[in-house]
Protein backbone atom coordinates (compact mmCIF):
# COMPACT_ATOMS: atom_id res chain seq x y z
CA UNK A 1 0.00 0.00 0.00
CA UNK A 2 1.72 3.27 -1.28
CA UNK A 3 -0.48 5.34 1.68
CA UNK A 4 -0.04 4.52 5.30
CA UNK A 5 -2.29 2.04 6.51
CA UNK A 6 -4.38 0.76 9.66
CA UNK A 7 -5.88 -3.17 10.12
CA UNK A 8 -9.36 -4.17 11.07
CA UNK A 9 -9.36 -7.17 12.74
CA UNK A 10 -12.80 -8.23 12.96
CA UNK A 11 -13.21 -11.21 15.32
CA UNK A 12 -10.44 -9.23 17.38
CA UNK A 13 -11.50 -11.31 20.99
CA UNK A 14 -11.28 -14.40 19.47
CA UNK A 15 -9.01 -17.38 19.09
CA UNK A 16 -7.22 -16.59 15.97
CA UNK A 17 -6.92 -13.05 16.66
CA UNK A 18 -5.36 -13.47 20.39
CA UNK A 19 -3.66 -16.47 19.32
CA UNK A 20 -2.06 -16.05 16.12
CA UNK A 21 -2.62 -12.76 14.66
CA UNK A 22 -1.72 -10.39 17.46
CA UNK A 23 1.45 -12.61 18.29
CA UNK A 24 2.45 -12.20 14.65
CA UNK A 25 1.60 -8.34 14.11
CA UNK A 26 3.80 -7.78 17.63
CA UNK A 27 7.00 -9.91 15.96
CA UNK A 28 6.49 -7.82 12.58
CA UNK A 29 6.34 -4.74 15.33
CA UNK A 30 9.84 -5.64 16.96
CA UNK A 31 11.33 -6.28 13.94
CA UNK A 32 10.79 -2.55 12.53
CA UNK A 33 8.60 -4.53 9.66
CA UNK A 34 5.12 -2.41 10.18
CA UNK A 35 5.32 1.35 9.13
CA UNK A 36 5.49 3.74 12.06
CA UNK A 37 2.30 4.70 12.14
CA UNK A 38 0.19 1.68 11.24
CA UNK A 39 -2.58 1.18 13.50
CA UNK A 40 -4.38 -1.84 14.59
CA UNK A 41 -8.48 -1.82 15.60
CA UNK A 42 -9.40 -5.23 17.16
CA UNK A 43 -13.16 -5.41 16.07
CA UNK A 44 -15.93 -7.24 18.17
CA UNK A 45 -18.95 -7.77 20.00
CA UNK A 46 -17.54 -7.80 23.73
CA UNK A 47 -18.07 -4.41 25.57
CA UNK A 48 -14.32 -3.29 26.54
CA UNK A 49 -12.29 -0.52 26.97
CA UNK A 50 -9.25 -0.29 24.94
CA UNK A 51 -6.73 -0.41 27.79
CA UNK A 52 -9.05 -3.65 28.69
CA UNK A 53 -8.16 -5.18 25.02
CA UNK A 54 -4.83 -4.31 25.57
CA UNK A 55 -4.44 -5.97 28.57
CA UNK A 56 -6.43 -9.21 27.27
CA UNK A 57 -4.38 -9.06 24.03
CA UNK A 58 -1.03 -8.71 26.17
CA UNK A 59 -2.01 -11.80 28.77
CA UNK A 60 -2.60 -14.07 25.64
CA UNK A 61 0.66 -12.50 23.79
CA UNK A 62 2.88 -13.28 26.70
CA UNK A 63 1.40 -16.87 26.70
CA UNK A 64 2.56 -17.86 23.13
CA UNK A 65 4.96 -15.70 21.96
CA UNK A 66 8.69 -17.20 23.45
CA UNK A 67 9.80 -15.78 26.61
CA UNK A 68 12.83 -13.84 25.09
CA UNK A 69 11.19 -12.38 22.47
CA UNK A 70 8.86 -10.71 24.48
CA UNK A 71 9.61 -7.37 26.71
CA UNK A 72 7.89 -5.14 28.26
CA UNK A 73 9.28 -1.91 26.29
CA UNK A 74 8.29 -3.76 23.17
CA UNK A 75 5.08 -4.89 24.06
CA UNK A 76 4.18 -0.87 25.49
CA UNK A 77 5.33 0.76 22.30
CA UNK A 78 2.92 -2.43 20.25
CA UNK A 79 0.54 -1.85 22.37
CA UNK A 80 -0.13 2.08 21.22
CA UNK A 81 -0.84 1.22 17.99
CA UNK A 82 -3.58 -1.20 19.32
CA UNK A 83 -7.16 -0.27 19.91
CA UNK A 84 -10.63 -1.62 20.42
CA UNK A 85 -14.02 -1.01 19.11
CA UNK A 86 -17.02 -2.88 20.41
CA UNK A 87 -19.47 -3.46 17.23
CA UNK A 88 -21.60 -6.07 16.03
CA UNK A 89 -20.52 -7.24 12.73
CA UNK A 90 -24.08 -8.33 11.59
CA UNK A 91 -26.03 -5.39 12.06
CA UNK A 92 -25.24 -3.05 9.52
CA UNK A 93 -26.82 0.05 11.42
CA UNK A 94 -23.31 -0.30 13.59
CA UNK A 95 -21.07 0.42 10.75
CA UNK A 96 -21.91 3.91 10.54
CA UNK A 97 -20.66 4.41 14.10
CA UNK A 98 -17.24 2.74 12.72
CA UNK A 99 -17.12 4.84 9.95
CA UNK A 100 -17.28 7.77 12.41
CA UNK A 101 -14.68 6.60 15.08
CA UNK A 102 -12.41 5.68 11.64
CA UNK A 103 -12.33 8.79 10.16
CA UNK A 104 -11.51 10.87 12.77
CA UNK A 105 -8.29 11.64 11.34
CA UNK A 106 -7.74 8.74 9.07
CA UNK A 107 -9.66 9.36 6.14
CA UNK A 108 -6.72 9.22 3.87
CA UNK A 109 -5.32 6.07 4.93
CA UNK A 110 -5.22 2.40 3.42
CA UNK A 111 -7.21 -0.16 5.58
CA UNK A 112 -6.42 -3.80 5.32
CA UNK A 113 -9.87 -6.12 6.69
CA UNK A 114 -9.08 -8.87 8.41
CA UNK A 115 -12.20 -10.78 8.76
CA UNK A 116 -11.27 -13.62 11.48
CA UNK A 117 -14.71 -14.61 11.81
CA UNK A 118 -17.03 -17.43 11.42
CA UNK A 119 -17.61 -17.49 7.46
CA UNK A 120 -21.47 -16.77 7.54
CA UNK A 121 -19.99 -13.38 8.48
CA UNK A 122 -18.03 -12.40 5.60
CA UNK A 123 -21.35 -11.39 3.17
CA UNK A 124 -22.52 -9.16 5.73
CA UNK A 125 -19.44 -7.07 6.92
CA UNK A 126 -17.87 -6.97 3.13
CA UNK A 127 -21.92 -5.47 2.05
CA UNK A 128 -21.97 -3.05 5.31
CA UNK A 129 -18.46 -1.93 4.77
CA UNK A 130 -19.96 -1.07 1.36
CA UNK A 131 -22.81 0.99 2.27
CA UNK A 132 -20.62 2.70 5.33
CA UNK A 133 -18.48 3.63 2.02
CA UNK A 134 -15.32 1.80 4.05
CA UNK A 135 -14.56 -0.56 0.86
CA UNK A 136 -12.65 1.97 -1.56
CA UNK A 137 -9.52 1.16 -3.90
CA UNK A 138 -7.19 1.71 -0.87
CA UNK A 139 -8.62 -1.26 1.05
CA UNK A 140 -7.84 -5.05 1.04
CA UNK A 141 -9.96 -7.72 3.00
CA UNK A 142 -8.74 -10.86 4.15
CA UNK A 143 -10.93 -13.87 4.80
CA UNK A 144 -9.95 -17.04 6.76
CA UNK A 145 -10.49 -20.62 5.36
CA UNK A 146 -12.93 -22.23 5.73
CA UNK A 147 -14.62 -19.93 2.94
CA UNK A 148 -18.14 -21.56 2.93
CA UNK A 149 -19.34 -25.29 4.06
CA UNK A 150 -19.64 -26.22 0.61
CA UNK A 151 -19.58 -24.84 -3.41
CA UNK A 152 -22.61 -23.21 -3.37
CA UNK A 153 -21.81 -21.12 -0.23
CA UNK A 154 -17.92 -20.11 -1.15
CA UNK A 155 -19.55 -19.39 -4.75
CA UNK A 156 -22.22 -16.72 -2.47
CA UNK A 157 -19.42 -15.65 -0.56
CA UNK A 158 -17.03 -14.88 -3.34
CA UNK A 159 -19.97 -13.71 -5.46
CA UNK A 160 -20.66 -10.71 -2.37
CA UNK A 161 -16.63 -10.52 -1.64
CA UNK A 162 -16.41 -9.49 -5.18
CA UNK A 163 -19.31 -7.33 -5.50
CA UNK A 164 -17.43 -5.15 -3.36
CA UNK A 165 -13.49 -5.87 -3.81
CA UNK A 166 -12.14 -6.29 -6.75
CA UNK A 167 -9.74 -10.17 -6.64
CA UNK A 168 -7.04 -7.67 -6.25
CA UNK A 169 -7.91 -6.92 -2.79
CA UNK A 170 -9.27 -10.01 -1.64
CA UNK A 171 -6.63 -12.02 0.19
CA UNK A 172 -7.74 -15.66 0.82
CA UNK A 173 -5.79 -16.81 3.63
CA UNK A 174 -4.47 -20.76 4.47
CA UNK A 175 -1.66 -20.61 6.59
CA UNK A 176 -0.12 -23.51 5.60
CA UNK A 177 1.41 -21.87 2.36
CA UNK A 178 3.12 -18.92 5.04
CA UNK A 179 5.18 -22.24 6.56
CA UNK A 180 8.79 -22.25 5.39
CA UNK A 181 9.04 -25.57 4.44
CA UNK A 182 6.15 -25.58 2.24
CA UNK A 183 7.71 -22.61 0.13
CA UNK A 184 10.78 -24.74 0.77
CA UNK A 185 8.85 -27.17 -1.43
CA UNK A 186 9.10 -24.89 -4.55
CA UNK A 187 12.33 -24.65 -4.13
CA UNK A 188 13.14 -27.59 -4.16
CA UNK A 189 11.59 -28.80 -6.88
CA UNK A 190 12.40 -25.45 -9.25
CA UNK A 191 15.74 -24.68 -8.21
CA UNK A 192 16.94 -28.06 -8.29
CA UNK A 193 17.34 -29.76 -11.53
CA UNK A 194 17.86 -33.35 -9.70
CA UNK A 195 14.41 -34.28 -8.78
CA UNK A 196 12.55 -32.74 -12.06
CA UNK A 197 13.17 -35.73 -14.20
CA UNK A 198 11.96 -38.53 -11.71
CA UNK A 199 9.07 -35.88 -10.77
CA UNK A 200 6.41 -38.10 -11.97
CA UNK A 201 4.61 -41.18 -12.46
CA UNK A 202 7.33 -43.68 -14.03
CA UNK A 203 9.50 -42.89 -11.40
CA UNK A 204 6.98 -42.21 -7.94
CA UNK A 205 5.16 -45.05 -6.53
CA UNK A 206 2.72 -43.08 -4.73
CA UNK A 207 3.10 -39.75 -2.00
CA UNK A 208 1.36 -39.52 0.93
CA UNK A 209 0.44 -36.08 3.13
CA UNK A 210 0.22 -36.23 6.36
CA UNK A 211 -1.13 -33.59 9.40
CA UNK A 212 -1.37 -35.02 12.08
CA UNK A 213 -2.55 -33.57 15.47
CA UNK A 214 -2.04 -33.93 18.68
CA UNK A 215 -4.86 -31.72 20.36
CA UNK A 216 -8.74 -31.89 20.48
CA UNK A 217 -10.95 -29.34 18.85
CA UNK A 218 -10.05 -27.27 22.05
CA UNK A 219 -12.32 -24.42 22.62
CA UNK A 220 -13.95 -24.59 19.08
CA UNK A 221 -16.73 -27.21 19.50
CA UNK A 222 -19.24 -25.28 18.01
CA UNK A 223 -17.33 -24.30 14.92
CA UNK A 224 -15.84 -27.91 14.14
CA UNK A 225 -18.71 -30.09 14.89
CA UNK A 226 -20.23 -28.10 12.01
CA UNK A 227 -17.16 -28.53 9.87
CA UNK A 228 -15.33 -31.64 10.79
CA UNK A 229 -11.50 -32.78 9.11
CA UNK A 230 -13.09 -32.60 5.44
CA UNK A 231 -13.71 -28.92 5.68
CA UNK A 232 -11.47 -28.03 8.72
CA UNK A 233 -8.14 -29.51 7.12
CA UNK A 234 -8.69 -30.99 3.60
CA UNK A 235 -10.44 -28.60 1.47
CA UNK A 236 -7.42 -26.26 2.01
CA UNK A 237 -4.69 -26.88 3.69
CA UNK A 238 -3.79 -30.49 2.43
CA UNK A 239 -5.22 -29.86 -1.07
CA UNK A 240 -3.11 -27.09 -1.33
CA UNK A 241 0.18 -29.18 -0.34
CA UNK A 242 -1.01 -31.94 -3.01
CA UNK A 243 -1.05 -28.62 -5.43
CA UNK A 244 2.21 -27.45 -4.75
CA UNK A 245 3.43 -31.16 -4.95
CA UNK A 246 1.95 -32.11 -8.15
CA UNK A 247 1.98 -28.36 -10.14
CA UNK A 248 3.50 -27.59 -13.35
CA UNK A 249 6.60 -25.24 -12.82
CA UNK A 250 4.72 -21.89 -13.02
CA UNK A 251 6.35 -19.89 -16.09
CA UNK A 252 6.96 -17.29 -13.87
CA UNK A 253 7.24 -16.97 -9.77
CA UNK A 254 4.33 -14.68 -9.48
CA UNK A 255 0.49 -14.50 -8.12
CA UNK A 256 -1.05 -15.34 -11.21
CA UNK A 257 1.29 -18.02 -12.39
CA UNK A 258 1.69 -19.67 -9.69
CA UNK A 259 -2.38 -20.41 -8.80
CA UNK A 260 -3.00 -21.14 -12.80
CA UNK A 261 -1.13 -23.90 -11.77
CA UNK A 262 -2.32 -24.65 -8.85
CA UNK A 263 -5.76 -24.44 -10.21
CA UNK A 264 -5.06 -27.01 -13.04
CA UNK A 265 -4.22 -29.35 -10.52
CA UNK A 266 -7.21 -29.09 -8.43
CA UNK A 267 -9.54 -29.59 -11.87
CA UNK A 268 -7.47 -32.93 -12.68
CA UNK A 269 -8.57 -33.85 -9.29
CA UNK A 270 -10.18 -37.81 -10.08
CA UNK A 271 -13.88 -37.37 -8.52
CA UNK A 272 -14.77 -39.49 -5.70
CA UNK A 273 -18.39 -39.73 -5.90
CA UNK A 274 -21.17 -42.32 -4.82
CA UNK A 275 -20.35 -45.75 -3.40
CA UNK A 276 -15.96 -44.99 -4.04
CA UNK A 277 -16.26 -43.10 -1.04
CA UNK A 278 -16.62 -46.83 0.49
CA UNK A 279 -13.17 -47.66 -0.91
CA UNK A 280 -11.27 -44.60 -1.19
CA UNK A 281 -12.32 -42.86 1.79
CA UNK A 282 -12.03 -43.41 5.83
CA UNK A 283 -14.03 -41.16 8.38
CA UNK A 284 -12.90 -41.66 11.61
CA UNK A 285 -13.80 -39.53 15.23
CA UNK A 286 -11.81 -39.84 18.26
CA UNK A 287 -13.16 -41.92 21.32
CA UNK A 288 -11.52 -41.86 24.71
CA UNK A 289 -8.06 -42.31 25.19
CA UNK A 290 -4.34 -41.02 26.64
CA UNK A 291 -2.06 -37.93 25.19
CA UNK A 292 0.75 -37.68 26.52
CA UNK A 293 -0.21 -39.76 29.24
CA UNK A 294 -2.82 -37.94 29.66
CA UNK A 295 -6.70 -38.81 29.97
CA UNK A 296 -8.72 -36.87 27.10
CA UNK A 297 -12.07 -37.87 26.56
CA UNK A 298 -14.41 -38.93 23.54
CA UNK A 299 -15.34 -36.31 20.56
CA UNK A 300 -18.82 -36.40 21.30
CA UNK A 301 -17.78 -35.49 25.47
CA UNK A 302 -16.28 -32.06 24.35
CA UNK A 303 -17.52 -29.05 25.34
CA UNK A 304 -19.91 -27.68 22.53
CA UNK A 305 -20.14 -30.68 20.77
CA UNK A 306 -22.98 -32.75 20.17
CA UNK A 307 -23.24 -35.83 22.08
CA UNK A 308 -25.04 -37.34 18.84
CA UNK A 309 -22.60 -36.04 16.35
CA UNK A 310 -21.18 -37.61 13.10
CA UNK A 311 -18.78 -34.92 12.44
CA UNK A 312 -15.57 -36.67 11.63
CA UNK A 313 -11.86 -35.91 13.43
CA UNK A 314 -9.84 -38.03 10.82
CA UNK A 315 -9.83 -38.39 7.48
CA UNK A 316 -7.63 -40.74 4.87
CA UNK A 317 -8.10 -40.60 1.68
CA UNK A 318 -6.94 -42.20 -2.06
CA UNK A 319 -6.97 -39.35 -4.61
CA UNK A 320 -5.45 -39.51 -7.95
CA UNK A 321 -4.56 -36.46 -10.20
CA UNK A 322 -5.59 -37.22 -13.29
CA UNK A 323 -2.95 -36.14 -16.14
CA UNK A 324 0.06 -37.04 -17.92
CA UNK A 325 2.44 -36.51 -14.98
CA UNK A 326 0.40 -38.35 -12.38
CA UNK A 327 -1.62 -40.56 -14.06
CA UNK A 328 -1.70 -44.29 -11.99
CA UNK A 329 0.11 -42.50 -8.62
CA UNK A 330 -1.95 -42.46 -5.71
CA UNK A 331 -1.69 -39.67 -3.66
CA UNK A 332 -2.93 -40.76 0.00
CA UNK A 333 -3.67 -38.21 2.42
CA UNK A 334 -4.51 -38.08 6.14
CA UNK A 335 -4.85 -35.88 9.07
CA UNK A 336 -6.43 -36.35 12.12
CA UNK A 337 -7.06 -34.90 15.60
CA UNK A 338 -5.73 -36.60 19.14
CA UNK A 339 -3.54 -38.88 17.03
CA UNK A 340 -0.16 -40.39 18.66
CA UNK A 341 1.92 -37.88 17.84
CA UNK A 342 1.93 -34.12 16.25
CA UNK A 343 3.85 -34.20 12.59
CA UNK A 344 2.87 -33.13 9.26
CA UNK A 345 5.06 -33.99 6.32
CA UNK A 346 4.44 -35.11 2.68
CA UNK A 347 6.76 -38.62 1.88
CA UNK A 348 7.59 -39.27 -1.93
CA UNK A 349 7.88 -42.54 -2.45
CA UNK A 350 9.93 -43.69 -5.55
CA UNK A 351 9.58 -46.87 -6.95
CA UNK A 352 12.32 -49.85 -6.37
CA UNK A 353 15.07 -50.78 -8.36
CA UNK A 354 14.00 -52.53 -12.42
CA UNK A 355 16.87 -54.82 -11.18
CA UNK A 356 17.60 -56.23 -7.30
CA UNK A 357 21.53 -56.96 -7.04
CA UNK A 358 21.40 -56.06 -3.13
CA UNK A 359 18.49 -57.31 -0.46
CA UNK A 360 16.87 -53.61 -0.46
CA UNK A 361 14.32 -52.93 2.19
CA UNK A 362 12.67 -49.78 1.34
CA UNK A 363 14.00 -46.11 1.51
CA UNK A 364 14.12 -44.57 -1.98
CA UNK A 365 11.59 -41.66 -0.47
CA UNK A 366 11.93 -37.93 -0.01
CA UNK A 367 10.62 -36.50 2.98
CA UNK A 368 9.84 -33.17 3.60
CA UNK A 369 8.89 -32.71 7.09
CA UNK A 370 6.59 -29.29 7.93
CA UNK A 371 6.12 -29.75 11.40
CA UNK A 372 7.17 -30.44 14.40
CA UNK A 373 11.03 -29.69 13.16
CA UNK A 374 11.14 -28.15 9.50
CA UNK A 375 13.58 -30.80 7.23
CA UNK A 376 14.28 -32.29 4.27
CA UNK A 377 15.34 -35.73 4.10
CA UNK A 378 16.31 -38.35 1.19
CA UNK A 379 16.47 -41.45 2.07
CA UNK A 380 18.48 -43.82 0.41
CA UNK A 381 19.77 -47.40 0.84
CA UNK A 382 23.88 -47.46 1.76
CA UNK A 383 26.03 -50.32 2.31
CA UNK A 384 26.84 -50.73 5.96
CA UNK A 385 30.71 -50.99 7.10
CA UNK A 386 32.48 -54.01 6.90
CA UNK A 387 32.82 -57.15 5.01
CA UNK A 388 30.05 -57.98 2.96
CA UNK A 389 27.46 -55.94 0.79
CA UNK A 390 24.95 -55.55 3.59
CA UNK A 391 22.28 -52.42 2.63
CA UNK A 392 20.98 -50.12 5.55
CA UNK A 393 18.79 -47.18 4.87
CA UNK A 394 20.12 -43.79 5.41
CA UNK A 395 19.89 -39.93 5.14
CA UNK A 396 20.65 -36.72 3.62
CA UNK A 397 18.87 -34.97 5.94
CA UNK A 398 18.55 -30.70 5.60
CA UNK A 399 17.42 -29.84 8.85
CA UNK A 400 16.66 -26.20 8.48
CA UNK A 401 16.67 -25.24 12.13
CA UNK A 402 20.94 -26.24 12.08
CA UNK A 403 21.32 -24.63 8.43
CA UNK A 404 20.13 -21.51 9.65
CA UNK A 405 20.87 -21.51 13.31
CA UNK A 406 20.74 -17.88 13.92
CA UNK A 407 17.70 -17.08 12.03
CA UNK A 408 14.19 -16.97 14.13
CA UNK A 409 11.89 -19.05 12.85
CA UNK A 410 8.73 -17.01 11.30
CA UNK A 411 5.29 -17.83 12.14
CA UNK A 412 3.37 -18.30 8.86
CA UNK A 413 1.19 -15.93 9.91
CA UNK A 414 3.85 -13.27 9.97
CA UNK A 415 4.88 -13.54 6.52
CA UNK A 416 1.26 -13.84 5.53
CA UNK A 417 -0.10 -10.89 7.07
CA UNK A 418 3.18 -8.78 5.74
CA UNK A 419 2.47 -10.11 2.46
CA UNK A 420 -1.00 -8.38 2.47
CA UNK A 421 0.42 -5.18 3.54
CA UNK A 422 2.60 -5.36 0.75
CA UNK A 423 -0.21 -6.51 -1.90
CA UNK A 424 1.45 -9.82 -2.34
CA UNK A 425 -1.13 -12.71 -3.50
CA UNK A 426 1.05 -15.41 -4.57
CA UNK A 427 0.55 -17.24 -1.14
CA UNK A 428 -3.03 -17.05 -1.36
CA UNK A 429 -5.82 -18.85 -2.65
CA UNK A 430 -7.79 -17.30 -5.87
CA UNK A 431 -11.51 -17.44 -6.03
CA UNK A 432 -11.31 -20.35 -8.89
CA UNK A 433 -9.05 -22.08 -6.69
CA UNK A 434 -11.38 -22.56 -3.61
CA UNK A 435 -14.07 -23.06 -5.75
CA UNK A 436 -12.16 -26.01 -7.48
CA UNK A 437 -11.32 -27.79 -4.35
CA UNK A 438 -15.08 -27.25 -2.58
CA UNK A 439 -15.85 -28.87 -6.57
CA UNK A 440 -13.79 -31.84 -5.41
CA UNK A 441 -14.80 -32.06 -2.26
CA UNK A 442 -18.42 -31.72 -2.28
CA UNK A 443 -19.60 -35.20 -3.64
CA UNK A 444 -16.90 -36.74 -1.03
CA UNK A 445 -19.09 -34.94 1.54
CA UNK A 446 -22.51 -36.07 -0.48
CA UNK A 447 -21.02 -39.64 -0.62
CA UNK A 448 -20.57 -39.85 2.76
CA UNK A 449 -24.53 -39.12 3.85
CA UNK A 450 -25.68 -40.86 1.37
CA UNK A 451 -23.15 -44.39 1.74
CA UNK A 452 -21.07 -43.80 4.99
CA UNK A 453 -22.07 -45.02 8.44
CA UNK A 454 -21.05 -43.17 11.20
CA UNK A 455 -16.88 -42.21 11.59
CA UNK A 456 -14.75 -44.94 13.01
CA UNK A 457 -13.71 -44.49 16.30
CA UNK A 458 -9.95 -44.78 17.13
CA UNK A 459 -8.60 -44.01 20.40
CA UNK A 460 -7.12 -40.62 21.16
CA UNK A 461 -3.70 -41.29 21.30
CA UNK A 462 -3.18 -43.43 18.25
CA UNK A 463 -2.73 -43.24 14.54
CA UNK A 464 -6.55 -43.13 13.59
CA UNK A 465 -8.79 -46.24 12.74
CA UNK A 466 -7.52 -48.96 11.40
CA UNK A 467 -9.08 -48.88 7.81
CA UNK A 468 -6.94 -46.26 7.19
CA UNK A 469 -4.03 -48.81 7.53
CA UNK A 470 -5.67 -51.16 5.02
CA UNK A 471 -6.28 -48.65 2.78
CA UNK A 472 -2.37 -48.71 2.14
CA UNK A 473 -2.12 -52.47 2.91
CA UNK A 474 -4.70 -53.69 1.04
CA UNK A 475 -2.14 -52.48 -1.88
CA UNK A 476 1.24 -53.36 -0.59
CA UNK A 477 1.82 -50.47 1.05
CA UNK A 478 2.13 -48.47 4.53
CA UNK A 479 2.18 -45.12 6.39
CA UNK A 480 5.35 -43.70 7.14
CA UNK A 481 5.52 -42.33 10.33
C1 LIG B 1 -6.37 -24.71 11.30
C2 LIG B 1 -7.49 -25.63 11.69
O1 LIG B 1 -6.61 -24.16 10.04
O2 LIG B 1 -5.14 -25.43 11.28
C3 LIG B 1 -7.22 -26.27 13.05
O3 LIG B 1 -8.71 -24.91 11.74
C4 LIG B 1 -5.85 -26.93 13.06
O4 LIG B 1 -8.22 -27.21 13.38
C5 LIG B 1 -4.79 -25.98 12.55
O5 LIG B 1 -5.58 -27.32 14.40
C6 LIG B 1 -3.46 -26.69 12.37
O6 LIG B 1 -2.47 -25.74 12.07
P1 LIG B 1 -0.96 -26.01 12.44
O7 LIG B 1 -0.24 -24.84 11.87
O8 LIG B 1 -0.89 -26.08 13.95
O9 LIG B 1 -0.59 -27.30 11.82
Amino acid sequence: MNTPCDMLVFGGTGDLALHKLLPALYHLHRDGRLAPDMRILAVARNVLTRSAYQALAERRCRAQVARHDFDNDTWASFAARLDYFAMDASQSAEFGRLAKFLDAGTCQRGRIYYLATAPNLFEPIAENLAIARLAGDNTRIVLEKPIGHSLESAQEINAAIGAVFSEAQVFRIDHYLGKETVQNLMALRFANALFEPIWRAGHIDHVQISVNETLGVENRGAYYDHAGAMRDMVQNHLLQLLCLVAMEAPVRFDAEAVRNEKVKILEALKPISGLDVQDKTVRGTYAAGKIGGQEVPAYYFEKQVDNDSDTETFVALQVEVDNWRWAGVPFYLRTGKRMAKKSSEIVIQFKPVPHRLFEVSQANRLVIRLQPEERISLQLMGKTPGKGMRLTPMELDLNLAQVFPQKRRWDAYERLLLDVIEGDSTLFMRRDEVEAAWAWVDPILKGWLEYYQNPRPYPAGTDGPEQAQSLLELQGRFWQD
